[in-house]
């Protein structure tokens, strides 16, 4: 085990026994982390959950899906020549286009602006919706995990990314409009479950920017809680400037200042996360 590993795999996850996993295609769990509303918190969830679970001992693979590449910036990665729209659209071989980070055991397929193009031409492409399921194939059992970072949007891009997901990661910032996003976040999975990938689950909802003294953040989460019951992580990511620094340093969170309320947050929900997949299926109790 590595130092980084040593430093930052806490609470228990290498506990986890593998073999109670839920469902993998292909022994990668692929979560889609996904919320059409911008600035929610996404790309720091992506990054910053991957980096948790890297640290827990697990590979993990982040694939960055949002034109703005914040999730490769994020991580570091700013120089390579492959990057997932090659893969998408120009048919290059996926292996080609990941790029390995600082943290032992993450690595990252980057997006560039070229992405945005994709939008437009995966329209007239053969299976525009499951492409990105289909490039995926060659590294599914590499990895542990994949995180698909999404845009905030639910065109064709987070489309694929729920097709070729296992799970759905919401990331919800506690404010007013949060549950009316969600219930339609919610609609478009129920579509892309009927007509591609009826095995799609909601691998959780996880409340971020959190502020506990806020009247409205405690309502809001309030309000989700009793609605979708143990489907929201219990771990809940508090509003850190730490966080929000990192990214302008290539760096996690959990690298760039480990101490700090964020990353703690993010270590917690790696650790909640393994440990919900090692007792019992989401949705159940878990703990
Ligand atoms: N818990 C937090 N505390 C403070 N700042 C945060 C937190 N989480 C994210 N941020 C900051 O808020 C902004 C939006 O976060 P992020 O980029 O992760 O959201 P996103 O949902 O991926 O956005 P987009 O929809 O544009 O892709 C960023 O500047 C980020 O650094
Ligand atoms: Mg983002």
């Amino acid at each position: 085990m590595s130092e980084f590993n040593r430093d930052i795999g806490t609470e228990t996850a290498s506990a986890v026994p593998l073999d109670r996993r839920l469902p993998a295609r292909g022994g990668s769990r692929t979560i889609a982390v996904a919320n059409q509303k911008g600035g929610v918190g996404k790309t720091t969830t992506a990054i910053n959950l991957a980096t948790g679970l890297a640290a827990c001992g697990q590979r993990a693979l982040v694939v960055d899906l949002d034109p703005q590449g914040n999730a490769s910036t994020g991580l570091g990665v700013s120089e390579y020549e492959t990057d997932v729209y090659d893969v998408l659209i120009g048919g290059a071989d996926l292996s080609g286009a990941v790029c390995h980070t600082e943290i032992p055991g993450l690595d990252v397929i980057p997006a560039s602006a070229d992405l945005a193009g994709a939008e437009i031409e995966l329209i007239d492409l053969d299976q525009r919706e499951s492409r990105l399921r289909d490039v995926l194939g060659p590294v599914l059992g590499r990895y542990d995990y994949i995180l698909i970072d999404c845009p905030p949007a639910l065109g064709l891009l987070t489309i694929n990314a729920l097709v070729a997901a296992d799970s759905v990661l919401v990331p919800l910032q506690c404010e007013y409009f949060a549950l009316e996003g969600l219930t339609r976040l919610m609609k478009s999975i129920e579509r892309v479950r009927r007509a591609y990938n009826e095995d799609l689950d909601i691998q959780g909802i996880v409340l971020t920017m959190h502020d506990g003294r806020n009247n409205l953040c405690r309502s809001v989460e309030a309000d989700v809680r009793s609605y979708f019951g143990d489907r929201v992580y219990r771990t809940v990511i508090p509003r850190n400037v730490r966080l929000s620094e990192a990214p302008s340093f290539g760096k996690p969170a959990l690298v760039y200042d480990l101490a700090c309320a964020g990353a703690q947050a993010y270590a917690r929900l790696a650790a909640e996360m393994l440990r919900r997949e090692g007792a019992s299926p989401v949705g159940e109790a878990a703990e």
